[in-house]
Parts: structure tokens; sequence; C-alpha cells
């Protein structure tokens, strides 16, 4: 996983609480990189879990909330800092649909090391579209915030249903309609 995305965790959890808050997190969890994180590097998915459930375990806010929450702040962030993937459409369902076959494939391109997810947009008719999540990570609830926050961007009103397609939570549809 990116650095990136720790530093981003941090920063929300910052946000949300305090530094003392991110120290503890770190401190609590004993994961191998003791918390030096840059931007460009890469590092073990698996401290990003015990990142979360330290964290969820000392707020009581649950790792799927968090992780919801963490997808706004994401996507915030991916709108300053890459404005161009966003720009050209006016629309929710056209930019997600960019996702898979253009946005993560640039990354790819920048960083052979990134470990990104498929997300799949089947038309269902002009008022709702199903999002088809699957990744080995299991980060479901960071998808569902991602997508939220594109709504909230493009000023969009959608109901998003959430289904998990299998047990592990690898994959997961979402069902999003326009109020
Ligand atoms: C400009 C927009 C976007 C950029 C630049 C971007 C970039 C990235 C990057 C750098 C990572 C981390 C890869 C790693 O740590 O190895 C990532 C992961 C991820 N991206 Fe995107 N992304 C964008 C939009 C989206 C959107 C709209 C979704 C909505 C569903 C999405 C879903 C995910 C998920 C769920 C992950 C976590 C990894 C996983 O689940 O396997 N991304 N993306």
């Amino acid at each position: 996983m990116k650095g990136v995305v720790f530093t981003e965790f941090f920063e929300l959890i910052e946000e949300l609480h305090d530094y003392e808050m991110v120290d503890r997190v770190i401190q609590e969890s004993n994961v191998e990189s003791g918390g030096n994180y840059t931007s460009i590097g890469s590092y073990d998915f698996q401290e990003l879990v015990k990142l979360l459930i330290t964290y969820s375990n000392i707020s009581g806010n649950s790792i799927d909330e968090a992780l919801r929450l963490f997808g706004h702040k994401l996507l915030k962030t991916f709108r300053s800092g890459y404005a161009a993937f966003f720009e050209p459409y006016d629309n929710a369902r056209d930019f997600l649909k960019t996702v898979d076959n253009y946005i993560h494939v640039e990354v790819y391109k920048l960083y052979p090391d990134a470990e990104l997810p498929s997300i799949r947009v089947e038309d269902v008719d002009d008022n709702s579209f199903r999002l088809i999540y699957s990744s080995s990570r299991a980060l479901g609830h960071l998808a569902f915030g991602l997508i939220e926050a594109t709504f909230e961007l493009y000023k969009e009103e959608y109901t998003i249903e959430m289904k998990s397609t299998s047990e592990k939570g690898d994959e997961v549809t979402f069902l999003c309609k326009r109020i």
C-alpha cells in the first residue's frame, strides 16, 4: 500500500481528534515501519489493518465508519491534487466510469507497486447504475466513502445500496439510484 494512504489516514485522525491520538495509534499498533511513512514509499497492507483496528479500539468509532470518512478525505485530496481527472465530466457516473480504465491505469504506470482494486460500472437505466468493487484488500467501506464523496462533489443526490457479494467482502456491489 502506498505511503500516501497512511499519511492521509493520520491526517484524518488528526482532523477528527488531535495529534496525540495519531501518536497513540502508531505506538499502540506496533507497526514494523514504526509509523515512518513517506508518501511515495510502499508498505505492507497489514500495517494499515493494524492501525485501523487500534484506532477503532481507542476511539470507539467502527472500522467501517472510519473507512467511510477516509473515503471522503481521500476524494478531496485527489480532487485538489489531480483536478484534470475530474474536470472533463459534469456528473459522477461518467467520472466513476473512468476510474478503472483510466485513472487507476495512470496510477499504476507511475507506481507499478500500487495495489489497486477493480471498479466496474454497469448502467441500469437513466437514473441508476451499479458499481462493482473487487479487491483482495476488502476495503468496500472505503469505496463507499469515495463514491458518496463523488456524488457530493458533482452535487448529485443518489441513494447507495451496498451489498457484499462474497463472504470475505472482497466483492461488493453498490446500487446507485438518483433521488
Ligand atoms: C483522481 C481520482 C483517484 C486517484 C488519483 C486514485 C488513486 C489511488 C491510489 C494512489 C491508491 C492507492 C494504491 C496503493 O496504495 O497501492 C488507490 C486505491 C484505491 N482506490 Fe483509487 N483513485 C482515485 C479515485 C478512486 C475512486 C473514485 C474510487 C471509487 C470507488 C477509488 C477506489 C479505490 C479503492 C477502494 C482503493 C484502495 C485499494 C483497494 O481497495 O484495493 N479510487 N487509488
